[in-house]
């Protein structure tokens, strides 16, 4: 069963580099794991879509759920899907617009086209609330 996993976290000021790094992680663990989704960080809190089958989620949820370098990882919605919003993201870094007048339509350009609304809506407003 194909299951897409939203949650928030905090992490209070990682460098680029320590970002860096778990993007290249993902980047390395994610696509033998059959896993996609993007990863949105506003310099206080980390937003993540995983995508992929649910055995495999929930195994990465555990590791990311005792990961030190973040805390009170929280569960926005886990759903079960048709089909990956990300399929060519092994972790697609989405960068927030400085300005936030820009930031909406940034991320429309950036964010994948057939993300179900409601997500849609739940990741426009983590990078427009600062
Ligand atoms: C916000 C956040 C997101 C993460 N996302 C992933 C991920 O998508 N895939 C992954 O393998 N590790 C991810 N990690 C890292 C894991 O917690 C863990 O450090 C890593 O999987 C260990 O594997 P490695 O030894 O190959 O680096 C994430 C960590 C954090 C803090």
């Amino acid at each position: 069963m194909l299951s897409q996993y939203l949650y928030i976290s905090t992490a209070p000021s990682l460098s680029r580099e320590e970002v860096d790094a778990i993007l290249a992680s993902s980047s390395r663990n994610n696509p033998e794991r059959g896993i996609t989704g993007l990863l949105l960080y506003n310099g206080r809190n980390f937003l993540q879509l995983l995508e992929g089958e649910e055995s495999e989620l929930k195994k990465l949820m555990l590791r990311i759920g005792s990961d030190p370098r973040h805390s009170g990882v929280s569960l926005l919605s886990n759903r079960s899907v048709e089909q990956r919003s990300c399929p060519q993201w092994a972790m697609k870094r989405v960068f927030i617009a400085e300005s936030v007048e820009s930031r909406k339509q940034t991320l429309d350009a950036e964010l994948p086209d057939d993300l179900d609304p409601e997500t849609r809506k739940m990741i426009v407003n983590f990078a427009v609330l600062n």
